[in-house]
C-alpha cells in the first residue's frame, strides 16, 4: 500500500490530508487486511478498479442500504457494488429464489424453463431486443456483442467514443479514458491501449468518435464506411460521471447506422434497467440494434445478456460446419446457469415493479434539489446531474459533455469530497470522480436526507477549499 499523505500546502491538499487522516484512524482494520491481502493478490484487490490510496474499505457484510466494514463502521450506501444493486442489497424476496434455486441445483448446462422467465422481462422491456443470450458480465456481453455485430456485417472495424469504459477485454482498452498527453487532437484523436500485454494490432480495428458529437461519427464513416461493423455508445457516459447526449446524438447516430448499413450497439451495462424500465434505449428514445447488459439486471448476482433484432441474432452459430463456427461462436460453461437467471427474473418481475421506478426517481429528484440546495447555500462551485436512479455532483464551473471535457475535474479535489462523505457515514458513489450514485428500491427518503445533511456538514470545508 501507498503512503499517499500529500505534502504540499494547497486547501485542496490540506483538506484531503484531513479527511484521510480521519479515515486512517476509524479504519485500522482495513489497513492491516490491505497488507495482508497484498501477499496473496496483487494490489490486494480482484479488480484493478479496487485499489486505492491510501488503502480500500474492507467490507465485513451488506444489509439493505448499509454497508458494514472490518472496523465496524456502518454506511449508507449509495455505490452499491458499481451501480449493480438497484435492488440494495440483501433483498429479501431474491435472497429466498436464489436459496431456492441452490437447493433444485446450480448449474444444469441444458435448457430449461429459467430461461424464459430471465429471457421474457428482457424483450417485454427493449423494443430492440427479439432475441437475447445469457453471459456471465458486462464485459462477455460487450465482446460477444461486436462479435456478432462483425459476423452479420462481414466487416471488422468498431467505431466507439474516447473515452468510454465497455469492459475488459483487449479492444475495450483502448482509449479508456487515455492520458490527454498521449492521446493526440480533439479533432482526431490517437488512440492509446491503457494495458501493457494488449497486441499492438488491436488499436487498428478501433476508430474513436466523440461523444455527443455527430459529425465525428459522420466523418469516420464517411472515411471507413465499408469496414465497420458496429457503431458501440453508452446512451449515457456513466464513466464520465454521469453525461448525458444532447442535440440529438442518440438520434443522429441512429440515422448514420442506417446509412451505413453498420450496427447499432448500446452498451447498457450501466445504463440498463437503470435510467428507465427500458434503459437508455427507453429513456431517450433511441433503439439500438443490439443491446449489451449486465449489474443491475441481475440484482447483484454476476450475470450479464446481449440481445437485439432476430435478423442479426440468427447470426449466432447453431453448429460447426468442418470445425468452423457457420456464425458467431457464443460459448461459456456458466451462460445462462440458474442460479443467475433466477436473479434476472424475479429482479426484473417482481422487484423492478413500476412503483419501484416511481420510488427511486422520486428519491434520485430529492437527492439531487437537496445537493443543489447545499451547493446554493454554501456557494459552491458544484453542478449536479441526475437521470432515472443516476446522480452526479461534478465539482467543475462548466458541464462535462465530452471526454476532453473531463479534463476540467480535479480530481484530488473529489477526492476529498468522498473521503469526506465516508468519514460522515455515507458512500456517496463508488471511488472515483468518474463514478456516480445509484438510489436503490430500499433506500428511505429519511436516508437520502442523512445523506445531503453529511454533504452540508462538510460543504463548508469543500467551500473554503475552493477559495
Ligand atoms: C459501461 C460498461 N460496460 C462494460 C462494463 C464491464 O462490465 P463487467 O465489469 O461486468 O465486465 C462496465 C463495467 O463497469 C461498464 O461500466
Amino acid at each position: 500500500m501507498n503512503d499517499s499523505t500529500p505534502i504540499d500546502g494547497t486547501p485542496t491538499v490540506k483538506l484531503l490530508s484531513k479527511e484521510y487522516e480521519r479515515y486512517r484512524e476509524r479504519t485500522p482494520n482495513s489497513e492491516a487486511m490491505a497488507d495482508d491481502l497484498s501477499e496473496v493478490v496483487p494490489a490486494g484487490v480482484c479488480s484493478t478498479f479496487r485499489a486505492y490510496d491510501p488503502y480500500p474499505v474492507h467490507a465485513d457484510r451488506t444489509e439493505g442500504t448499509t454497508l458494514y466494514d472490518v472496523d465496524g463502521n456502518e454506511y449508507l450506501d449509495f455505490a452499491l457494488n458499481n451501480g449493480t444493486q438497484l435492488v440494495g442489497h440483501t433483498h429479501p424476496e431474491l435472497s429466498e429464489g436464489v436459496i431456492d434455486q441452490i437447493d433444485r441445483g446450480t448449474l444444469y448446462t441444458r435448457p430449461n424453463e429459467l430461461i424464459e422467465f430471465a429471457a421474457r422481462p428482457l424483450i417485454d422491456r427493449w423494443d430492440a431486443i427479439e432475441q437475447v443470450r445469457f453471459t456471465n458480465s458486462g464485459t462477455e456481453s460487450i465482446m460477444h456483442a461486436t462479435r456478432l455485430a462483425r459476423a452479420y456485417t462481414g466487416r471488422e472495424k468498431i467505431i466507439r467514443m474516447e473515452g468510454a469504459y465497455h469492459g475488459a477485454h483487449d479492444p475495450a482498452l483502448v482509449s479508456k479514458m487515455p492520458p490527454i498527453e498521449r492521446a493526440g487532437p480533439e479533432t482526431d484523436p490517437r488512440p492509446v491501449s491503457e494495458s501493457q500485454g494488449i497486441p499492438d494490432s488491436v488499436p487498428d480495428d478501433v476508430l474513436l468518435g466523440t461523444y455527443n458529437d455527430a459529425a465525428s461519427v459522420e466523418r469516420l464513416l464517411r472515411e471507413h464506411g465499408r469496414e465497420v461493423a458496429a457503431i458501440l455508445v453508452e446512451p449515457a457516459c456513466l464513466n464520465l460521471g454521469l453525461v448525458e447526449p444532447t442535440g440529438g446524438f442518440l438520434e443522429r447516430l441512429r440515422e448514420l447506422a442506417d446509412e451505413y448499413n453498420t450496427v447499432l450497439i448500446f452498451d447498457e451495462v450501466k445504463t440498463g434497467v437503470k435510467l428507465a424500465p427500458g434503459g437508455g434505449a427507453e429513456y431517450y428514445g433511441v433503439q439500438p440494434d443490439l443491446v449489451a447488459l449486465a449489474k443491475a439486471i441481475g440484482g447483484g448476482y454476476p450475470v450479464g445478456a446481449f440481445g437485439g433484432r432476430r435478423d442479426i441474432m440468427d447470426h449466432i452459430a447453431a453448429d460447426l460446419d468442418d470445425g468452423v463456427a457457420t456464425g458467431a461462436a457464443h460459448y461459456g460453461t456458466y451462460n445462462g446457469n440458474p442460479l443467475a437467471l433466477r436473479a434476472v427474473g424475479i429482479t426484473l418481475r417482481e422487484i423492478l415493479t413500476a412503483d419501484a421506478y416511481d420510488h427511486v426517481t422520486e428519491l434520485a429528484e430529492r437527492l439531487a434539489g437537496g445537493y443543489r440546495d447545499v451547493i446554493e447555500d454554501e456557494d459552491l462551485e458544484a453542478r449536479v446531474a441526475s437521470a432515472g436512479s443516476q446522480g452526479m455532483v461534478y465539482f467543475t464551473e462548466e458541464p462535462i459533455r465530452t471526454f476532453r471535457d473531463w479534463t476540467a475535474v480535479d480530481e484530488e479535489f473529489h477526492e476529498a469530497y468522498w473521503f469526506g462523505m465516508l468519514n460522515r457515514g455515507v458512500i456517496p458513489h463508488p471511488h472515483d470522480a468518474s463514478q456516480q450514485w445509484t438510489i436503490s428500491v430500499q433506500h428511505s427518503a429519511e436516508e437520502i436526507d442523512d445523506h445531503v445533511a453529511a454533504f452540508a456538514d462538510l460543504a463548508t470545508d469543500l467551500a473554503a477549499a475552493q477559495r
